[in-house]
């Protein structure tokens, strides 16, 4: 479904993200982790039209993305969210989803129906009964959520997640955990998901995509990637790097 190929993205003389290629399949739950600064949330901005690719193509279902806006990149079928929770928090917590329901359509279905798809996201994620409340009066957990319905609303076929468990409690994190099980599972959507915490991920992800200084260095099992010796160099690295 997506395919990069040997995507280099440079910021001046700092190469962020250097010749990476992988593949994702219909229905994956993919992980994609690395020290922080390791080219992580660049490689979803190049996917999601922030920035062009320096090098390299990047394709959806055989479509070329590389050129293409944000816009032009979620009408294809892929939706993110951000490692800072972008709710609208002075409206609703229903209008915030409708807002991601219209913002994907490139039909001309009815408000009507954009409502009734809304609530069913709503219901999805388990915050129906907060559907008249601002997003502002959510626990940041709930707003994580809620910015994962509000992609799902635009009806992707893929979504990238940056960090959705940055801020939370480990039972918190699981309850996301099984949510984006769930996305997969219940509404058949492939999942790409960057955690900086590798344990969070490793249960709920099919394979694991491991980013350090723009290189992809492993790309397995997680069980592999636990083990990996250059995958454990690289967080020691970044340990050290940071202390
Ligand atoms: N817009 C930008 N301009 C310049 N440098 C950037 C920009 N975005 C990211 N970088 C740099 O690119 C590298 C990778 O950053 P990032 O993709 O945010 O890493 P991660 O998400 O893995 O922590 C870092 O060195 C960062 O400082
Ligand atoms: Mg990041």
């Amino acid at each position: 479904m997506l395919t990069v190929s040997n995507v280099t993205k440079r910021f001046g003389g700092l190469t962020a993200v250097d010749s990476v290629d992988f593949t994702i399949d219909d229905r994956e739950v993919v992980g994609l982790i690395g020290p922080n600064g390791a080219g992580k949330t660049t490689l979803f901005n190049t996917i999601a039209g922030v920035y062009p690719a320096d090098e390299g193509s990047i394709t959806f279902d055989g479509t070329e993305l590389v050129g293409r806006k944000p816009h032009q990149v979620a009408r294809l079928g892929i939706a993110r969210t951000f490692q800072t929770a972008r709710t609208f928090n002075e409206s609703t917590v229903l209008d915030n989803v409708l807002t991601g329901a219209v913002f994907g359509k490139d039909d001309a279905a009815s408000l009507d129906e954009e409502r009734e798809a809304a609530w069913e996201y709503l219901e999805f994620i388990g915050l129906e009964d907060q559907a008249h409340n601002l997003a502002s009066e959510l626990t940041l957990a709930d707003r994580k959520q809620l910015e994962l319905a509000k992609g799902l609303a635009s009806k992707p076929r893929l979504i990238l997640v940056d960090e959705i468990g940055s801020g939370l409690t480990p039972s918190e994190i699981q309850d996301l955990s099984r949510t984006l099980q769930r996305v997969r599972s219940e509404l058949g959507v492939s999942v790409f998901w960057i955690e900086h915490v590798m344990d969070a991920i490793m249960s709920a992800t099919d394979r694991i995509i491991v980013l350090n200084q723009g290189a992809k260095i492993a790309d397995a099992t997680p069980a592999e990637v636990r083990q990996d010796p250059h995958v454990a160099e690289a967080y020691l690295g970044g340990v050290e790097a940071s202390s």
